[in-house]
């Protein structure tokens, strides 16, 4: 191994990391949308259900693999598997995995691009440089290329920098920022015209849609994505967890804050809306929908902020500050799996692997920004849609079906002693090895 690996310090650095990365483009844009395209609450209630009873379970999963192996994916799914056959299964997971978190970063560094983009804007109106902001909003190649290439340089600085100086220093500053942010955000939004129509389409639900299989398959898969599942993320962030930390304690937090700052991004973003169409700004798509694609944040959005006066100025940079921060703490914790990998496998220096490595991400990001229309979409339905949820599937098996029982149990035990005599050890286990595979296959071939 060339370096020691690194650690989180407290359980507020971990919270915040592993938040970070939960918390991403996936509960501010992802969840309302969906859950507005879906019923309202009807697809909020279905969203708790599957998080807590599909998405922590497989969240426990990882973090538990990770702080046993101490080690990145590849060679964690290694350390817990016996015969041949099943190392070569963990070889190919972790392989799967590091491909597909590498893909979703680099259509991830699109979009977080257009945040930043849509950042400097209301900064250029207010310095009178309207041609300048007329061309970041613009939807060009070259304004799309600089930004990709700006957001990976961010995120090659803060993985270059390690788990303690780059991922816990700065997912510290930022995820707690993100929540004042968000929490000022939905207080004003809330105070407009038209935003308690918003509230209400959003918080009532429309039952009838409950057992609907797309709405049943859409929350999956936003849960999976939205906490990072499948690509050995959490495995990796696992990995630097304190032995004496309480893994099922802190799991289920992370699980809370994804799924509470999700519950949160929906009452600004769907009020918002409404908001916006009493300002006179059309938020309905051809099909008579809520328009939900990327039309919503870079569109409607800024046509309200627009619409709002000197304070939309304010309201502009504050919301595409928190979509810049909230994609950031994610992108880092995407690109530490390869990093990790490279680092602890092939002895690359870190700051060397961090740069070869988002550099070839660089790379795929612009290779999708120049061919957009036939590849973006493609990219997104592969990673979230297929990998995932079948790599969510296999960190299941790996778990409960190849992993020995007694040796999960140990490693759970180191920082919570009692864990075998409450309800955690009592559940989980039978819900790994049937429950959780089943449920993910039924609701993938829907
Ligand atoms: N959880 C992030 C979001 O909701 O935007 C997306 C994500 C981060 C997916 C990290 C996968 C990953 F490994």
């Amino acid at each position: 191994m060339a370096t020691p690996r690194g650690e989180f310090t407290s359980r507020f650095g971990f919270l915040m990391a592993a938040s970070g990365s939960a918390v991403g483009l996936g509960n501010i844009w992802g969840f309302p949308t969906n859950a507005a395209s879906n019923g309202g609450a009807a697809f909020l209630f279905a969203y708790l259900i599957l998080a807590f009873a599909l998405a922590y379970p497989a969240l426990m999963a990882e973090l538990i693999i990770g702080r046993h192996a101490r080690a990145n994916a590849v060679t964690a799914l290694q350390s817990i598997s016996r015969g041949r056959k099943s190392k070569i299964l963990a070889l190919a997971v972790g392989f799967a995995g590091i491909v597909t978190v590498s893909f979703i970063l680099s259509f991830y560094a699109i979009v977080s691009g257009w945040m930043i983009a849509h950042f400097f804007d209301p900064l250029a109106r207010l310095a009178g440089l309207d041609a300048l902001a007329q061309w970041l909003t613009e939807d060009a190649v070259v304004r799309n290329s600089l930004f990709v290439i700006i957001f990976m340089l961010l995120t090659v600085y803060i993985i270059s920098a390690g788990v303690k100086d780059g991922i816990e220093k700065w997912a510290s500053r930022l995820m707690p920022s993100l929540i004042v942010i968000l929490i000022l955000l939905i207080l004003y939004v809330l105070t407009l015209p038209g935003a308690m129509e918003g509230m209400r389409a959003y918080l009532v639900p429309d039952f009838s849609r409950i057992a609907d299989p797309a709405l049943l398959v859409d929350a999956m898969g936003q849960a999976f994505f939205s906490l990072s599942l499948g690509v050995g993320t959490m495995l990796v962030y696992g990995s630097y967890i304190s032995k004496r930390e309480n893994l099922p304690v802190v799991g289920s937090l992370v699980a809370l804050l994804d799924v509470g700052i999700a519950v949160m991004a929906g009452m600004l973003i769907i009020p918002a809306m409404y908001v916006a169409q009493s300002n006179g700004v059309e938020i309905y798509d051809a099909s008579g929908g809520l328009i939900a694609g990327p039309g919503l944040i870079v569109s409607v959005l800024p046509s309200l902020f627009n619409s709002m006066g000197s304070v939309g100025i304010l309201v502009a940079i504050a919301f595409f500050l928190l979509m810049t921060i909230a994609s950031l703490t994610s992108s880092i914790s995407m690109l530490e799996v390869p990093v990790a990998y490279s680092v602890e496998h092939h002895g690359v220096d870190r700051p060397k692997a961090a740069i070869i490595l988002g550099a070839v991400v660089t790379v795929i990001s612009l290779i999708i920004v120049f061919n957009f229309d036939p590849l973006f979409d493609l990219v997104v339905t592969y990673t979230t849609e297929i990998s995932q949820p079948l790599l969510g599937f296999a960190f299941c098996i790996f778990v409960a079906w190849i992993w020995s029982r007694n040796e999960v149990l140990e490693e759970i035990r180191q920082g919570s002693p009692n864990v075998d005599a409450g309800i955690f050890w009592r559940v989980w286990p039978f819900y790994m090895k049937f429950i959780c595979p089943l449920a993910i296959l039924v609701v993938y071939f829907q």
